[in-house]
């Protein structure tokens, strides 16, 4: 009988020494499979006379069972660690703070407004704003455009149905009506900016419906022309980030400012991009001039006493210049991958000392 007691201790020692659960597999089948060692030992019982058979075959029993229970604390065991394992490595740490979402990109719109808010209100501009949806006397006639003028044609307006008192409201066509709001609302000296959607009837590769413009509007004492060009310089220096720009003023005319003029600034044009800063064609970026004397008095105040300079921009032009963007229709477009590529990042807000584009 020393040879069960050896293969006991051997089948046992096979069992401890697995190492995970495939291996204690390999253990049980060594062991206890078809062609087991105790399995072939149980089959050479009936070879045996019937008193030997009795006391081996008893005594090979004992070894399956210790062998069985053996195999079962082992695979208890080995299950445990491998759920400790598991757990281990999916282990979670809520303390951690949330990774920022890197798909949301700030639209270019959103970015050079930003950028723009973040030039003027350096140089001291407040913000001011007014309605979209804007009537004939603050989009045009406070404005010095009379009823039935031809520059009201300028503007191809879109206009609501009319009320039951005949009025149509419109779509302002410029941000030009929140100079009348706010020369009519606030006491000068003044110096604001107005950003906000404008709308006209126009569509091809550098027009849109509806399209972004800010305004600025200087009130003050003694303002001249030379302060509305000294503005318009330094903002454009600023914006594009360069030294110089170049700039040209054009002669224009405009019912609410006299003189007036349109600005253009020097870029490169080619098939598929605009850069500035070189090249020698010209884009078209806003119109300005001194505030008209009827405009100031159609608010109320003196033109002898107060005199300013206005501009109205054009946003979406200037950002196609500075992000190199082709089209402008693509703005509006709602694309994705468009928003991807020259989208920007939602936590690098613009800033003068920080860096206005990165
Ligand atoms: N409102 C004009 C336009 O949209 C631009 C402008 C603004 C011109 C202010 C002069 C002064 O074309």
């Amino acid at each position: 009988m020393d040879d069960v007691k050896a293969l006991e201790a051997e089948l046992l020692a096979a069992v401890a020494a697995a190492r995970d659960l495939a291996a204690l597999d390999e253990a049980r089948v060594a062991a206890l499979g078809k062609r087991g060692r105790l399995t072939e030992l149980m089959k050479t019982l009936g070879g045996l006379d019937p008193e030997a058979r009795k006391a081996r075959g008893a005594a090979l029993n004992q070894v399956k069972d210790t062998v069985a229970a053996a195999l079962a604390e082992a695979k208890a065991r080995l299950d445990e660690a491998a759920l400790d394992a598991r757990l281990a490595t999916e282990r979670l740490d809520v303390s951690l703070a949330a990774a920022p979402e890197a798909e949301g990109r700030i639209h270019p719109v959103t970015q050079v407004t930003e950028e723009c808010i973040e030039i003027f209100t350096a140089m001291g501009f407040a913000l001011a704003e007014g309605p979209d949806i804007e009537d004939d006397s603050h989009n045009f006639t406070a404005l010095n455009f009379p009823p039935g003028h031809p520059a009201r044609e300028m503007h191809d307006t879109f206009f609501l149905p009319p009320r039951a008192d005949g009025e149509k409201l419109l779509l302002r066509t410029h941000t030009s009506p929140v100079q009348i709001r706010t020369m009519r609302g606030r006491t000068p000296p003044i110096r604001v900016i107005a950003p906000g959607r404008t709308y006209r009837c126009d569509s091809d590769q550098t027009h849109t419906p509806m399209f972004h413009q800010i305004e600025a509007l200087v009130i003050d004492r003694h303002v001249h022309m030379g302060h509305l060009k000294a503005t318009i310089e330094h903002f454009a220096a600023a914006f594009f980030e360069l030294p110089t720009v170049q700039i040209r003023f054009r002669p224009s005319f405009f019912p609410f400012t006299e003189p007036s003029a349109e600005v253009d600034i020097g870029c490169a044009r080619s098939k598929d991009a605009i850069r500035i800063g070189q090249g020698s064609d010209w884009l078209e970026i806003m119109g300005c001039g001194m505030v008209h004397p009827n405009v100031i008095r159609n608010c109320g105040l003196d033109p002898d006493q107060w005199q300013g300079f206005a501009f109205g921009l054009g946003i979406d032009r200037i950002a196609m210049l500075k992000y190199g963007i082709p089209d402008l229709r693509a703005f509006f477009d709602s694309d994705l991958r468009w928003l991807r590529h020259y989208g920007f990042a939602a936590l690098d807000l613009p800033t003068l000392g920080g860096g206005l584009s990165r």
